[in-house]
């Protein structure tokens, strides 16, 4: 149900200089969707009356997500005046006049926080008298977060920040995790003292809290159960951190609602993926974006599955997988490719070096081995011999294939698009198809072949081969004299397609 008296102000205007990216901070990915997207997820299940969003630094880029995450919020743009006080100080004069409540304040670089600990802080500042809360945290490295700087008699009296802070203040361990809660009143009147008189040059939000206690009004910190809740991301090296964290919460996760997962260490889910029960993931295997594994599936190892579908039973093997469905029962890998648009049907096969691209391959068919498959549909139950390439481009445009049911295809074709090989049909080994082929036609259309015999012996006297080939040719003759050793030039009346079915 709507909070009616809490109004939310998601700080995102900031620069990020420390990320060192041309790439705004707020938008570097963690597990599969941007930085600030996680903050705006638990903004928007704490059902607030209002939310603000404040954004300066590559503005059209984050109110576009911001549009996208969590449409009812307000966008503010932060002025020319820097420092989270005064994108508090907007965003307040941004909320609607009738408002009168709770702020609850959340920096845009503090990802991992959830919901449940933020409605347990709204809960524990509500039962207190304070104007105003602060979620602390103690973690095991305070360098670079504002400390909370307690008087002799333990009241918290300000925040300090680092870059203003002296060594006594810098020893502090208990920091400001960056998320906030004032009555907005006492907020609105403390606002209008900040300055920017500090090493930044800032207007710090930070400092409402010393204004409030200097005013006589009462500020209480509430601390964190667990500091990496509150892990803030500066630098690469806090992403990285914040992202295995998350990550080993998310295994864990899975693990505990019944998928095996071999190696946490080396496996990678994203927050959006979802995995059924008895789902096994082998090692070195990454589940990115809103991909689903069905009951049964094994991934991995060295698995990457980008936004795939993958069936009940289905094996995944040594496969990069983007935008795919792979059917159940259906068997990828090890060493495949497979791009947007792939689906595979059930009990189909994508085998060892095959890529495939915008290929739609029918139940029981097979493409096994050393091919490529792009912009084609393949009925059911065909097999496509091995090393085949669907030449699905003529330098301009892309054209389609269309591989009918239960057909048989040599080796090393080359299917030359836009083409139709109807149901049931064979292609001989080395074919390059080029037009249509019927149902149930053979399509064969290698040159015949010629052997010159001795053809060593003229132009390559001396070498091991010609002494082979002499060896050769003089026991042949001894042990048959009648039969003749060439067959130059004899074409046969029964061709033979000689396709490579995998027995698989
Ligand atoms: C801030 C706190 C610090 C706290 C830490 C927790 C202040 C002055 N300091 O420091 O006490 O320990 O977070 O992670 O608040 N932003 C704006 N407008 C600005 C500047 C920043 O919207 O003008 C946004 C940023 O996009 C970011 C958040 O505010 O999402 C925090 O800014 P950042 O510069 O990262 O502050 P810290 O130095 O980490
Ligand atoms: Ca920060």
């Amino acid at each position: 149900m709507t909070d009616a008296h809490l109004a939310i102000i998601v700080l995102a205007a900031g620069q990020g200089t420390r990320m060192k990216s041309s790439l705004p901070k707020l938008l570097h990915p963690l597990a599969g969707q941007p930085i600030v997207s996680h903050v705006l997820a638990t903004a928007r299940a704490l059902d607030a009356a209002h939310v603000i969003t404040v954004v300066r630094h590559e503005r059209d880029r984050l109110a576009a997500l911001v549009a996208e995450d969590l449409p009812e919020s307000i966008i503010v743009d932060q002025d020319e005046i820097p420092g989270t006080g005064r994108a508090v100080e907007q965003a307040v004069d941004a909320l609607p006049t009738d408002f009168d409540g709770d702020v609850l304040i959340i920096n845009g670089d503090v990802p991992l926080l959830d919901a449940a600990t933020l409605a347990t802080f709204i809960d524990a500042h509500r039962a207190s008298a304070a104007a105003g809360t602060v979620l602390s945290a103690h973690p095991d490295d305070s360098t670079g977060y504002g400390r909370i700087v307690r008087s002799a008699a333990g009241d918290f009296d300000r925040i300090v920040e680092q870059k203003d802070a002296d060594d006594t203040e810098r020893a502090i361990t208990e920091i400001n995790a960056g998320v906030y809660l004032f009555g907005l009143a006492a907020l609105r009147a403390q606002l209008a003292e900040l300055t920017t008189e500090n090493v930044q040059g800032e207007k710090y939000l930070t400092d409402v809290i010393g204004l409030l206690r200097r005013a006589g009004a009462e500020v209480t910190a509430v601390p964190v159960a667990d500091a990496w809740l509150v892990a803030g991301i500066n630098d690469r090296a806090q992403l990285s951190e914040a992202a295995l964290t998350l990550n080993q919460r998310i295994v864990r996760g899975w693990q505990l609602s019944g998928v095996t997962i071999q190696d946490p260490a080396t496996t990678w889910i994203d927050l959006k993926a979802t995995l059924a029960p008895d789902v096994t993931i082998l090692p070195g295997t990454q589940i990115q974006g809103a991909t689903v594994v069905e009951t049964g599936a094994i991934i991995g190892p060295d698995t990457t599955l980008r936004d795939c579908e993958v069936g009940e039973n289905a094996v995944v093997k040594r496969t990069d997988a983007t935008l795919a469905v792979i059917a159940a029962g259906a068997s990828v890998g090890p060493f495949s490719y497979l791009r947007p648009g792939t689906l595979l049907g059930a009990d189909g096969k994508i085998g060892a070096f095959v890529e495939t691209k915008n290929a739609t391959i029918g139940a029981g068919s097979k493409v096994p081995h050393l091919s490529y498959v792009g912009d084609a549909v393949v009925g059911e139950g065909s097999n496509i011999g091995a090393g085949t390439i669907f030449a699905n481009y003529d330098g301009v445009a892309k054209h389609h294939s269309n591989i009918g049911s239960h057909v048989r295809t040599g080796s090393h074709n080359v299917f030359v698009a836009p083409i139709t090989i109807g149901d049931g049909a064979y292609t001989g080994a080395g074919t390059v198809v080029r037009k249509n082929v019927p149902a149930g036609a053979l399509a064969i259309n290698v040159a015949p072949q010629r052997n010159m015999d001795c053809w060593v012996h003229a132009n390559r006297p001396g070498t091991a081969a010609d002494a082979a080939a002499a060896d050769s040719l003089s026991t042949a003759e001894s042990t048959s004299t009648t039969e003749s050793t060439s067959t130059t030039e004899s074409p046969s009346t029964t061709e033979s397609p000689s396709t490579t079915e995998s027995g698989e």
